[in-house]
């Protein structure tokens, strides 16, 4: 699939000219909300004492998947397991770039046993190789792939030793991001990947949600990127899942889609409230096989 984006409309001579985004079509694994509940709280939007609509989770969770499949996208699933509530957030299973996956090892213990169940699948999912962690990671919450290098974030979740495993396992340069915002856990809540061909690497992000050593990183690494407002970080709109042109995020973060509308992009908003309630969005819920 090669959808190209809307020509640019006629401008005045100075303003920049926006890219040509490029969608490429993905394989996502996404885990049904079956047993999907907050039963505890590992996070600051999680509270056991406010209920959640299991059936409304389901139908969110079912559109966030057609929306995918809508776009062309392949979606594989793995089947939820009981007592692992937080399971529907497949990002934090693994990390998988060019068919080599590395298992997640998870900080806190009501998720541990969500690393075995996504080694099961990897395992049989015909990549060149799949590893268990040595270090506590929390897969694509915490790792996220641009260009030819991973952005990675510590301070709640996934440790430092983690980023130096990912460099040596995948020999791509790993850059370490301090999260210092309860609210924004995994670096995937605060930096959305917007487009990750190799010289393009756009990216969105909330700098308030970094120390100020990884804000100065942010911005020499990437001097273009969009910084997104708090009210839409706020939202978890930043929990976004771009094909490199379609970009699926919360459909409350509406400053945010104007400006990725700017830059070229063409937003879709989904609402995911019953999952927000665990502290997940969009990305959350979806992990990226790069084969
Ligand atoms: N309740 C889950 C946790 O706190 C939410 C995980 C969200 N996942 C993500 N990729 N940010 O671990």
């Amino acid at each position: 699939m090669t959808v190209l984006s809307d020509p640019p409309a006629p401008s005045a001579a100075s303003a920049p000219a926006v890219t040509r985004r490029v969608a490429r079509r993905r394989r996502y694994l996404m885990c049904p909300p079956d047993h999907f509940a907050v039963a505890y709280a590992i996070n600051p939007w999680m509270d056991t004492a406010r209920p959640i609509d299991a059936a409304l989770a389901r139908r969110q969770w079912d559109r966030l998947r057609r929306t995918y499949l809508d776009l062309g996208h392949n979606v594989e699933i793995v089947p939820a397991e009981p007592d692992l509530p937080d399971m529907v957030f497949a990002a934090n299973g693994a990390l998988v770039i060019d068919g080599r996956a590395l298992g997640a090892r998870f900080a806190y213990p009501q998720r541990a046993g969500e690393g075995p169940a996504y080694l099961r699948w990897l395992r049989r999912a015909g990549l060149r190789s799949v590893s268990a962690a040595g270090q506590v990671n929390e897969g694509e919450g915490d790792f996220l792939t641009l260009g030819n290098m991973v952005l990675a974030g510590t301070g709640f979740r996934t440790t430092f030793a983690a980023h130096a495993e990912v460099q040596e396992l995948f020999g791509l340069p790993v850059i370490s991001l301090r999260l210092v915002d309860p609210r924004f856990y995994h670096l995937d809540t605060a930096l959305a990947v917007l487009d990750d061909r190799a010289g393009h690497n756009t990216v969105a992000y909330c700098p308030d949600a970094f120390s100020p050593g990884s804000q100065d990183a942010l911005r020499r690494l990437f001097p273009d990127a969009i910084l997104a407002d708090p009210a839409d970080a706020a939202v978890l709109g930043l929990n976004a899942v771009s094909d490199g042109y379609h970009v699926v995020l919360a459909e409350q973060a509406t400053g945010l889609m104007t400006q990725l509308r700017e830059r070229g992009f063409h937003p879709i908003g989904v609402d995911l409230s019953e999952l927000l309630k665990a502290g997940g969005g969009a990305k959350c819920c979806t992990l990226e096989i790069r084969a």
